[in-house]
């Protein structure tokens, strides 16, 4: 039980950096959670025009949750667990990034970091999932459609893959990605929700 608490507290840690916040900081371009949806992800922060930082922050939150992932069996300790402890690294950095201490729980909606736990978890279905962002977000110009029909499909691919407890992860993972997005799916129904290019969003 102390390696799956430690593995859990390692995941989080490295999730709850909110890159998309620091970058923007950074970089003089004010705070990200003042603009557009006023999100903390890359697709808010591309509403700023800097298309290099919104590239920065979707590479860093992703690579926060791979980086659990590799991680946590190395430092907590393999062995038969080892993979058990994985998932739960994984499950940390989504919750830390989602619900991070440091901005008072109120972090992303984890589409970035649901992908990087992914790509640690199964390369190739971490390919489907891009796939099927890349189809949704081309065709209807959503970011979110693109990000909640991914998260949908993932559970359903593990499982076709033969792996049983990393679906059950990414299920948990895809309901909370979906909660996260509410405004978004109000907004969608309302046909007021920004497309991938335009500037403005409604706040939420
Ligand atoms: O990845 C987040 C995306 O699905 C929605 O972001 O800023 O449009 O609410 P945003």
């Amino acid at each position: 039980l102390p390696a799956a608490a430690a593995a859990l507290v390692l995941g989080y840690l490295l999730g709850s950096i909110p890159f998309g916040l620091l970058l923007t900081r950074l970089a003089g371009a004010g705070d990200i959670r003042t603009i557009g949806s006023g999100n903390i992800g890359a697709t808010n922060v591309l509403r700023t025009g800097r298309k290099g930082l919104a590239a920065a922050t979707l590479l860093l939150d992703a690579f926060k949750g791979t980086a659990a992932v590799l991680i946590a069996p190395v430092i907590v300790g393999g062995g038969p667990g080892g993979h058990l402890l994985a998932l739960l690294a994984g499950l940390g950095a989504f919750l830390g990034h989602v619900f991070p201490v440091w901005l008072r729980f109120r972090g992303g909606k984890g589409v970035a970091t649901f992908i990087g736990v992914l790509i640690g978890v199964s390369p190739l279905v971490a390919v489907g999932f891009g796939l099927v962002w890349l189809a949704a977000a081309y065709t209807t110009r959503y970011s979110s459609v693109g990000g909640l029909s991914a998260s949908a499909a993932t559970p359903l691919l593990l499982w076709a893959a033969g792996l049983t407890p990393d679906a059950v992860l990414f299920a948990v993972l895809a309901l909370l990605l979906w909660t996260k997005h509410a405004a978004n799916l109000k907004r969608l129904m309302a046909g007021t929700e920004s497309k991938i290019g335009h500037k403005a969003a409604a706040p939420g």
